[in-house]
């Protein structure tokens, strides 16, 4: 059997530790880790609250969908997403069609606890985060859901998560179709 080649898009809300689990995946796959963030910062040459602060959010967003449409490599890569990246009506449709798609879920007591200390996020910029951040939460989680696949990622180990991740990832990969 040859092996995998298929992107894995890692989604899901702020603080549900993508990007940590990406790392990890990616290495046992042997695959390129990207961070959709990193790389739009590193294209732009700015951080991503320069991008909102000067752009707004609709220049980011069209930038991540840009980014998932032709920026990256077509295979052998795990890309962990933007917060917002899925949101947008037909995101989540561009990325099933390009590889297998994740959802990292934890409760939303869990993500307050791990932003709390945080300022790089401009969406969070503001008076009263915390209700900012359940609003947000409340808009978005029918999106994530309809990812199909939400791996949960508080109180586990990350080894445990990173070996669930593997698992799904080998069965629905043998049998997407490009
Ligand atoms: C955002 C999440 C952030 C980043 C930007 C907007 C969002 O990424 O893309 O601040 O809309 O949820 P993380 O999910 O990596 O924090």
């Amino acid at each position: 059997m040859t092996p995998p080649d298929t992107n894995l898009y890692l989604v899901g809300f702020m603080g549900t530790g993508k990007s940590t689990v990406g790392r990890q995946v990616a290495k046992h796959l042997g695959f390129q880790f990207l961070d959709s963030d990193h790389e739009i910062e590193r294209l732009q040459g700015k951080p991503v609250s320069t991008i909102f602060a000067e752009q707004g959010e609709a220049a980011f967003r069209a930038m991540e969908r840009d980014y998932i449409e032709h920026g990256h490599p077509a295979s052998r890569c795990v890309v962990a997403g933007g917060g917002g990246l899925v949101v947008p009506p037909g995101m989540l449709e561009l990325l099933q069609a390009r590889g297998i798609v994740m959802c990292m879920h934890a409760p939303i007591e869990t993500i307050l606890e791990r932003t709390r200390h945080t300022n790089h996020r401009p969406l969070l910029q503001v008076e009263d985060p915390e209700t900012r951040l359940r609003e947000l939460y409340a808009q978005r989680e029918a999106v994530y859901r309809r990812t199909g696949t939400m791996v949960l990622t508080d109180r586990r180990p990350l080894r445990e998560i990173v070996g669930h991740v593997l698992r799904l990832y080998r069965y629905e990969s043998a049998h997407f179709k490009k």
